[in-house]
């Protein structure tokens, strides 16, 4: 009911707030006997942590994961494995002004609203300091899915009026610039655009893809389980996300029938070769066998050094000026987490869908 856990047989809960001691996550469901350890996970947490560029913002904090449960001797065991990562650069005192103001574009109306009661230090539990804590469970998924040769990738591919130009995309150049995009060639007039945005104490928006390879055809519930329906409801649920998209996604309401159907043939080993992935790898909701594709808008930073207006919980109108630190475009972190919701949505239905098979005759 409260909305703090995520999945079916693999799942996890987060907890924790911006300003508290620590955030964590309870991973449920992990298989026993996988290989684990602090530095498996603490790589990906090292993506998405904070201050890794003059980009992001300057928050202090090495994210530096402590495993509690779950493990012996180096492998699962099959129980709940706890992590905790604690919080180490609390500035609360940046938002003592905002206590009882609430700021535009964040979710302090909304939870005052509901809760009548809110933890106002960065923003609380609808900070995004939360995210760290399911970069943690994606990296235990990865575990699962590197069994069956599943590997999920992300790059930004929209930093406000910049595009990519896929014909240079390059995956390798993803993890060589602060922006995770798939082309070096632009990353110098991103930069410099970032840095405009910075000085005019503005923010910008930005489109993220992440795609999975490997994945086997077949993962996916139908009805209301579909892959594409909890991939969507996965990206959803990461901060800041307005839209979200599979495949081809808006792009084929503009095109034809005999452009957008994935046309198939046989391939020489028996198998099926789709001739183009418009569908994004998922057919009513299941599987493919190819790439899966998932796209996601995030919005412009809300907290801004420019000035905007608000109302506090006096019902008095606010001016509301912000003194904390903040990332600019919050769509380059959002890569490593958008990362981690799809690896832990696709070891969810792989899980799910190996109990299927197994239990069923043989064909
Ligand atoms: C990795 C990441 C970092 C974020 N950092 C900030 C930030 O520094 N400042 C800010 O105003 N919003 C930031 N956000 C977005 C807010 O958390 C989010 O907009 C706010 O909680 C309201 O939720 P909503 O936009 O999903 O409706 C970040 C989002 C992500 C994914």
């Amino acid at each position: 009911m409260a909305g703090n856990s995520f999945g079916t047989l693999f799942r996890f809960t987060t907890w924790g707030e911006s300003h508290g001691p620590a955030i964590g996550v309870v991973v449920d469901g992990a298989p026993p006997r996988i290989p684990l350890s602090e530095s498996d996970i603490q790589a990906f947490l090292d993506r998405r942590k904070p201050g890794q560029s003059r980009y992001t913002t300057q928050r202090r904090e090495s994210d530096t994961v402590k495993i509690l449960s779950g493990i012996f001797e180096g492998r699962t065991t099959g129980t709940p494995i706890m992590l905790m990562i604690e919080n180490e650069d609390q500035r609360s005192k940046d938002y003592g002004d905002i206590a009882e103001k609430f700021r535009p574009g964040h979710a302090d109306y909304t939870y005052w609203k509901k809760y009548g009661i809110r933890d106002h230090r960065g923003g609380g539990r609808s900070s995004a300091r939360e995210t760290a804590s399911r970069v943690a469970a994606g990296a235990i998924a990865r575990k699962i899915l590197a069994q069956a040769g599943i590997t999920v990738r992300g790059a930004m591919v929209r930093m406000g009026p910049h595009a990519v130009d896929r014909d240079r995309w390059d995956w390798q150049e993803v993890e060589n610039n602060p922006f995770f995009w798939p082309d070096g060639s632009a990353v110098e007039g991103l930069g410099d655009y970032l840095d405009g945005v910075r000085k005019d104490g503005s923010s910008v928006g930005a489109v993220i893809e992440i795609v999975a390879s490997g994945v086997p055809a077949g993962l996916g519930e139908p009805i209301y389980d579909k892959l594409d329906s909890d991939l969507a409801r996965a990206m959803m649920t990461i901060n800041a996300v307005k839209g979200v998209e599979i495949g081809n996604g808006f792009a084929a309401a503009a095109i034809r029938g005999e452009e957008n159907a994935d046309e198939m043939r046989m391939a020489g080993d028996g198998e099926v070769d789709f001739l183009s992935n418009n569908a994004g790898g998922i057919l009513g909701g299941i599987s493919t066998g190819q790439d899966v594709v998932v796209r996601f808008a995030v919005k412009p930073t809300s907290s801004i050094l420019t000035p905007r207006r608000g109302v506090d919980i006096h019902g008095k109108d606010a001016e509301i000026v912000t003194k904390g630190r903040h990332d600019p475009c919050v769509g380059i972190r959002a890569v490593p987490v958008g990362e981690a919701m799809m690896a832990c949505v696709l070891a969810d239905h792989l899980m799910r869908q190996l109990a299927l098979s197994a239990a069923a005759p043989p064909r």
